[in-house]
């Protein structure tokens, strides 16, 4: 009954009843891209399917800038995950996946399941998408577009402070490849902003 295909079935209902409702560019859309980027990155990279599929639809449960209570999310999620009859070495690996993810975090994953699903969100906070991700979080955490005074804390330091450096910190050949053009759409994006702002 509980094949793997019906397993991810199921964790993706899981997520989306988490994360449909998501303002800060977190939501659901954002898992199914960090998902179906981790799948093919983990063909390419022949890593584990299942586990790179589930760890992508999971990796947000229990980030601290979406949780009050991150520990109870994990939990939540172990629960479940045991419900779904997900084997014991498959949820440690799993967990193992998501739990270096977090850029804030400063870590680097140990497997090549980790390493993957961090690629691949990292893809998806850069190019065109990782632009208007950047204005919704903002948004949603009450930050301003840019401030020339007080740049610090605006969706526009952001690019500077995290967003133009993914690039070089990802893993897998897959990755930097397809990074490439989103790095070089930034820039582009941040010359014009710059020219618009300061006519
Ligand atoms: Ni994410």
């Amino acid at each position: 009954m509980y094949d793997q295909g019906k397993q991810l079935e199921a964790v993706e209902n899981y997520v989306y009843n988490l994360f449909h409702k998501d303002s800060t560019g977190h939501d659901y859309y954002h898992l199914l891209r960090v998902m179906k980027m981790a799948k093919i990155m983990a063909q390419q990279e022949g890593a584990d399917l299942f586990i790179c599929q589930a760890a992508a639809w999971l990796h947000d449960v229990g980030d601290i800038k979406l949780f009050s209570n991150p520990k109870l999310a994990l939990d939540r999620m172990e629960e479940f995950l045991l419900s779904i009859h997900i084997k014991d070495e498959d949820i440690k690996k799993i967990k193992l996946a998501i739990q270096d993810v977090s850029y804030s975090k400063g870590k680097q994953p140990k497997t090549i399941e980790g390493k993957i699903v961090q690629d691949a969100d990292r893809l998806d906070a850069i190019g065109a998408i990782g632009i208007a991700r950047t204005f919704a979080y903002g948004g949603a955490k009450g930050q301003g577009i840019y401030h020339p005074a007080q740049p610090k804390e605006t969706s526009i330091q952001h690019f500077y402070d995290k967003l133009l450096h993914l690039k070089s910190s990802l893993h897998t050949k897959s990755a930097r490849h397809i990074a490439e053009e989103r790095h070089q759409f930034m820039e582009v994006f941040l010359d014009q902003f710059f020219k618009e702002w300061n006519m």
